[in-house]
């Protein structure tokens, strides 16, 4: 880890795209690497998505969704190196990555009133963060913290998301490249269609395209435009 000076301004810094674009991977790093904490919010809408199917509540029905949204407490730990999410007290990581909760979590995120809860939660997070944070999401740049110091949006084609999200899932669910594919498209589609924040670039944002890059290359890219703006204060 780089040595993050104490004089150092606090840092916010949002990071949206569509799925498999190295997204969490890259936040994660950055944040570690400048010292940072780190927030997922897609594992928030996953977490409440969990809890609303534990708890009975279809969700194809916008109205109960709704009306349950201020119920889960969630909690998020924002250790870069060791982050965590929690739902009413018990560990949810592991859990919100099922195949069950993918497919529902875009229908669950739509609904106004979780987003409204999640900003808030979101938003007091980013507050908390002495040294500053990474903030990785959908609607980071353009709703949630729309006066972050940097916002990067990060793309990638089709193919190399899919290939990506395929590798990850290895091992942990039966998906080939072909459904995985679809699966993306179809959600990143609901995900930018939504009429309540839409997964969107914000206009001052920097857009990387990830497709030709290492892993080690976008982190690289990203901790120079954030050392950039500090150093243009
Ligand atoms: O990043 P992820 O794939 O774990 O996110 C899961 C879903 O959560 C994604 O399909 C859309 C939703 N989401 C959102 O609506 N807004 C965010 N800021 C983050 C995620």
């Amino acid at each position: 880890m780089r040595k993050v000076s104490d004089t150092v301004e606090s840092v916010i810094v949002a990071i949206d795209g569509p799925s498999g674009t190295g997204k969490s991977s890259t936040s994660k790093a950055v944040a570690a690497e400048l010292g940072l904490s780190y927030l997922d919010t897609g594992a928030q809408y996953r977490a409440i998505t969990w809890w609303m199917i534990n708890n009975g509540i279809d969700t194809d029905d916008p109205a109960a969704i709704a009306s349950a949204a201020g119920k889960p407490v969630i909690e998020s730990g924002t250790n870069p190196l060791a982050p965590t999410i929690s739902v009413d007290g018990a560990d949810a990581a592991g859990p919100i990555r099922t195949q069950e909760v993918t497919s529902k979590v875009s229908a669950v995120s739509a609904v106004p009133e979780v987003r409204a809860r999640m900003t808030g939660l979101q938003r007091t997070i980013a507050a908390a963060a002495e040294k500053g944070i990474v903030v990785e999401g959908r609607d980071i740049g353009t709703t949630v913290l729309p006066d972050a110091d940097l916002k990067i949006f990060l793309t990638a084609s089709a193919e190399a998301r899919a290939a990506r999200r395929s590798g990850e899932l290895k091992g942990k669910e039966a998906s080939g490249l072909d459904a995985t594919r679809e699966a993306l498209i179809k959600r990143d589609a609901a995900d930018s269609s939504r009429k309540t924040s839409p997964l969107a670039k914000a206009g001052d944002a920097v857009e990387v395209d990830t497709t030709e890059l290492t892993l080690s290359q976008v982190i690289e890219c990203v901790v120079t435009l954030v050392e950039e703006k500090r150093a243009a204060r």
